[in-house]
């Protein structure tokens, strides 16, 4: 089974897609997760990245896909996957067409999750995440704050969740992102998921019974 989330910066696609790995065991994949991790490293291109993506653009189509075709091809990955942030931009959308031809593939579910943009800048600015587990939670609607313990590691901000970096994404996210909507509801394969004040668990029961019929 290989699923997709598409949706805004801090629309949950991380959260849910955390939620759903757990519950059938196959494994997300993050391009912003992968990409941060190469950020990491001292070199040249480990800064590259880091600049871009503190702005709020896009790295370009030709690292992602190789990160991604990367891990789609690895053993991993034999019972399914699911994207989280790629694809991004048509081209992306077609590139990840022909990949998943190749390997006799194609993706089952596209969930959008679809949230008004007023709630967007506070749940980028309170997000926190574990340096080691990847837990997300959030400073405005949990009881973590940054710097807190979560099992081994330690809860920390992202450097692009900033207002104004935030504002950069969620302009691109209209320009770039919003028109692979149409592209995945031509295939019939796209489930609009409304959320708003809803803790993401209603959401979770949402996508786990659209998955189940
Ligand atoms: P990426 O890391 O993918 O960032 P994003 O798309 O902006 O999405 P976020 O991770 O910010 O949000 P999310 O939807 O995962 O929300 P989350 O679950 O954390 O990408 C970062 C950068 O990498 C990009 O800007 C770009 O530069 C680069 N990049 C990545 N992929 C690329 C690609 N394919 N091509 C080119 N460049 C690429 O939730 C957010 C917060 O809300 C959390 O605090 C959470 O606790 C809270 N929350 C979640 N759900 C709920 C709910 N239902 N109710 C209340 N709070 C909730
Ligand atoms: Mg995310």
């Amino acid at each position: 089974m290989n699923i997709l989330f598409l949706g805004a910066p801090g629309s949950g696609k991380g959260t849910q897609s955390k939620n759903i790995e757990k519950k059938f065991n196959i494994p997300q994949i993050s391009t912003g997760d992968l990409l941060r991790a190469e950020t990491a490293s001292e070199s040249k291109m480990g800064q590259e990245l880091k600049n871009i993506m503190s702005s709020g653009k896009f790295v370009s189509d030709d690292i992602v896909l190789k990160l991604v075709s990367k891990k789609i091809t690895s053993s991993d990955c034999k019972n399914g996957f699911i994207l989280d942030g790629f694809p991004r931009n048509l081209s992306q959308a077609s590139s990840l067409d022909g990949l998943l031809s190749d390997q006799n593939l194609s993706i089952e579910y596209v969930f959008l999750i679809d949230v008004p943009a007023d709630l967007i800048i506070k749940r980028c600015v309170g997000r926190i995440t574990c340096n080691t587990c990847g837990k997300i939670e959030n400073e405005y609607f949990s009881d973590y704050r940054e710097g807190d313990k979560c099992g081994e590691g330690v809860f920390v901000k992202r450097a692009d969740d900033n207002e104004e970096t935030v504002s950069n994404r969620l302009k691109v996210y209209a320009e770039q992102t919003e028109p692979i909507i149409q592209f995945y509801e031509d295939k019939g394969v796209l489930h609009r998921i409304i959320g708003g004040e809803d803790g993401p668990q209603r959401l979770t029961d949402e996508i786990i019974s659209i998955i189940k019929k």
